[in-house]
């Protein structure tokens, strides 16, 4: 079926210019167009589309106005603006319901693949089965407070590492789990940390408030997990692949958002793990007796075939319900099943599924090849199949540089 999209824009010549260019998608796409946010909710009314694309600056209704709107009536669709490249950060911030970002001018295989990817993880966030067993989950986890005070600091335009430092510094037992992570090996820091303000200007505060939430994030669910489900072990592994995924990132010399992206990524493609082994328990102890001494596919297999959907995507269900951006819900959804990303660029997906798989091999010592869990098709589809040595070795040095550190 051929997806429906809205755009919206005030002036009828970039109308008119997004037609032309994507005449070529007629077949897979039913598009409309609208010249105002008004009109927009009336085409919406009256067949709603599954994407829309709309423009910031418009004359009466604006771009965030009406993605609100559309939020409210229409929580399914995919929302992309598509405005001034100097106005990214602005609007990202003004505009909470965006999904997606699109800075004019737009070429056609930009704007076909940020559409394909958008709607891809959508799609997999809307299946049946997760969100049946989403809602006998009930109530997930809100957002954690400190974490969200630091959004709030980082939100504001005079945010600075000290005004961070101090908000983390206040919690003594955040601060003190904050300082043992970044004096880790992980983080290969030439020098011992000592303040929360230190660690934040050193290692940015992207990755220092990825690991507020990842520290939050499990110790809220420590005590009531899983029989048999190894709480200590899943952290471990988190940060090594956070840790690996940002290594990879930077090597590929992806952009310092995407690196910490690829950082957060890794460090919480596995939370719904936590989510399934705290809320379902009993059924989690058996899929993980089932799988067990078996590989990270077939636990997914024993998720899907008992709960009908598996971590993966109950995880990027997750970070969606938490405001996480696109590049960190699709590095969760897809750290298994990579080839069900549209994309075959390196980009936190590819980073996050091969720092995944070469983490689970060097830290048990093994030397497999191929690797286990490695999507080799995918891989070669992406070109970086000639790049796998480089990454084993960086992977294989952060974590023997973890062990001998203890
Ligand atoms: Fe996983
Ligand atoms: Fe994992």
């Amino acid at each position: 079926m051929k997806k429906r999209i809205l755009f919206v824009d005030d002036e009828p010549n970039v109308l008119q210019g997004l037609g032309r260019m994507l005449r070529n998608m007629r077949h897979e796409w039913d598009m409309q167009f609208a010249d105002s946010g008004a009109q927009a909710l009336a085409l919406m009314e009256r067949k709603p589309a599954e994407v829309v694309v709309t423009d910031m600056r418009m004359p009466g209704m604006d771009g965030g106005e009406l993605l609100h709107r559309i939020k409210d009536l229409y929580p399914q669709a995919v929302r992309i603006v598509l405005s001034g490249h100097s106005e990214k950060e602005m609007v990202m911030k003004a505009v909470q319901s965006a999904h997606q970002y699109l800075a004019k001018p737009c070429d056609a295989d930009t704007l076909k693949i940020t559409v394909t990817r958008a709607y891809a993880l959508r799609e997999i966030l809307t299946r049946d089965a997760l969100r049946r067993l989403v809602s006998r989950i009930g109530s997930l986890p809100s957002l954690p407070s400190l974490y969200t005070e630091l959004l709030e600091e980082l939100r504001s335009p005079r945010s600075s590492t000290d005004a961070a430092g101090r908000i983390i510094s206040r919690d003594l037992g955040m601060t003190s789990k904050v300082l043992q992570l970044v004096n880790s090996a992980f983080f290969g820091l030439p020098r011992h940390i000592e303040t929360a303000a230190q660690a934040a200007r050193l290692l940015g505060l992207e990755t220092v408030k990825a690991l507020v939430l990842g520290i939050e994030v499990f110790s809220k669910f420590s005590n009531d997990c899983a029989p048999g489900f190894d709480l200590q072990g899943l952290w471990s592994h988190s940060l090594a692949v956070g840790a690996a995924a940002k290594l990879l990132a930077r090597q590929e010399k992806l952009d310092k958002e995407e690196i910490d992206q690829a950082f957060v990524g890794g460090l919480l493609h596995d939370v719904g793990k936590l989510v399934l082994a705290s809320h379902c328990p009993e059924e989690y102890a058996d899929i993980l007796e089932t799988s067990e001494s078996e590989d990270a596919s077939d636990l997914s297999k024993a998720e899907h075939r008992c709960l009908g959907a598996g971590h993966a995507e109950v995880g990027a269900y997750l970070l969606g319900l938490w405001g996480l951006p696109d590049p960190v819900m699709e590095a969760a959804a897809f750290h298994h099943a990579p080839s069900f990303h549209p994309s075959r660029t390196f980009g936190p997906v590819t980073a996050v599924h091969a720092a995944n798989a070469l983490v689970n091999v060097t830290g048990e010592g093994r030397e497999e090849w191929p690797v286990p869990g490695l999507d080799m098709g995918f891989l070669e589809e992406t070109n970086v199949v000639d790049r796998l040595p480089a990454w084993q070795k960086a992977c294989k040095s952060l974590v023997q540089g973890e062990k001998a550190d203890g």
